[in-house]
């Protein structure tokens, strides 16, 4: 029921917010440029940051994008799953150039969710889909977040609790050379073990590539700190492991184990619940920076940036 009605919205030109395995996407028909423009208006995001494409199949890819060999090697190993991958467009592609942002590349996703597969399925064509929060403001990672964020204005489907809680991975095949550039739910060293050049970007030096890495990002309404040693009187705290921090007023740990999996499918959703005005900030335990550790620390530092 909920796929069928999904299908009639998406091919009405309207949005429609839905689950992958990463996080809830908000979709509509990436070949529609007036349905494409609601997704910017309802994210309020800038004109200049791309929407992923997600794809049914690699044949409905291989339609818009031109697969180079390390492409073809991905692609094979990693999709469908967490993965999106930054290609040429080809001569034929009819991806909307304002899902694009007017570049000749393209992102593509083939994700592994039953749920968005068979939405793609049904719909038969291109859902472009960034994910489903307000441009800036913390990622949705079940139906709750989505309505927290967008209200009933939009038909949603539920698929309860996303399996990964943290974004594709996504890698730029458009030029010579492989690079991240926004590390996420597949670990970098998968990839570099598919594409030995791979280059890991270390956004501390490095110039943004994504246009969707904006500094400032996945951000609750509260101040952050990051790597605390202490907890301040008015702080609530997100704990990772097992350590001596404490808050005289919440805490919550992303995983007592220190297991990054479990911590990075917890980390949107404690982030919310830890999101409440009447505290003055939230204290985050350090957390390791390998492995899914990259991505959690990648999102931390853009959800504490300030201007
Ligand atoms: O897991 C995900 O990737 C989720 C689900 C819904 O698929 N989607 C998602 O989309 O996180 P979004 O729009 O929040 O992030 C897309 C990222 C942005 O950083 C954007 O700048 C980048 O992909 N991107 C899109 N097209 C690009 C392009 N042609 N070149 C470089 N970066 C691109
Ligand atoms: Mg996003």
């Amino acid at each position: 029921m909920q796929i069928k009605k999904g299908v009639s919205v998406l091919k009405n030109g309207k949005l429609v917010a839905f689950p992958t395995e990463t996080v809830y996407g908000l979709g509509t028909d990436a070949e529609n440029d007036d349905a494409v423009l609601k997704i910017f208006e309802m994210k309020n995001r800038p004109m200049f940051n791309p929407l992923i494409c997600h794809f049914k199949d690699i044949d409905a890819v291989r339609q818009q994008a031109v697969f180079n060999k390390d492409a073809e090697k991905l692609a094979a190993k990693l999709w469908p799953g967490p993965l999106t991958i930054v290609m040429n467009k080809n001569k034929k592609c009819t991806v909307s150039n304002i899902a694009s942002s007017g570049l000749r590349t393209i992102a593509c996703r083939i994700p592994s969710n039953p749920i968005a597969r068979d939405l793609l399925e049904k719909f038969n064509g291109i859902i472009a889909a960034p994910s489903a929060n307000i441009s800036s403001r913390l990622t949705a990672t079940s139906k709750k977040h989505v309505v927290k964020n967008f209200g009933k204005k939009i038909f949603i489907i539920d698929g309860g609790t996303s399996e990964f809680g943290i974004e594709s991975t996504v890698v730029d095949l458009s030029q010579e050379t492989p690079r991240i550039l926004r590390p996420g739910a597949i670990e970098n060293k998968i990839i570099k073990e598919i594409l030995p050049n791979l280059i890991e970007n270390d956004d501390n030096n490095m110039p943004i590539k994504s246009p969707g890495q904006l500094y400032k990002h996945y951000s609750p309404n509260i101040p952050l700190r990051l790597n605390v040693k202490d907890v301040k009187k008015n702080e609530v705290l997100l704990n990772f492991g097992k350590n001596n921090l404490k808050s005289r007023i919440k805490e919550i740990n992303l995983s007592i184990n220190s297991d990054l999996r479990e911590a990075a499918k917890n980390l949107f959703k404690f982030l919310y619940e830890l999101d409440n005005k009447k505290y003055s900030g939230i204290a985050i335990a350090p957390i390791d920076n390998k492995g899914m550790g990259i991505a959690i620390n990648d999102r931390l530092k853009r959800a504490a940036f300030t201007e």
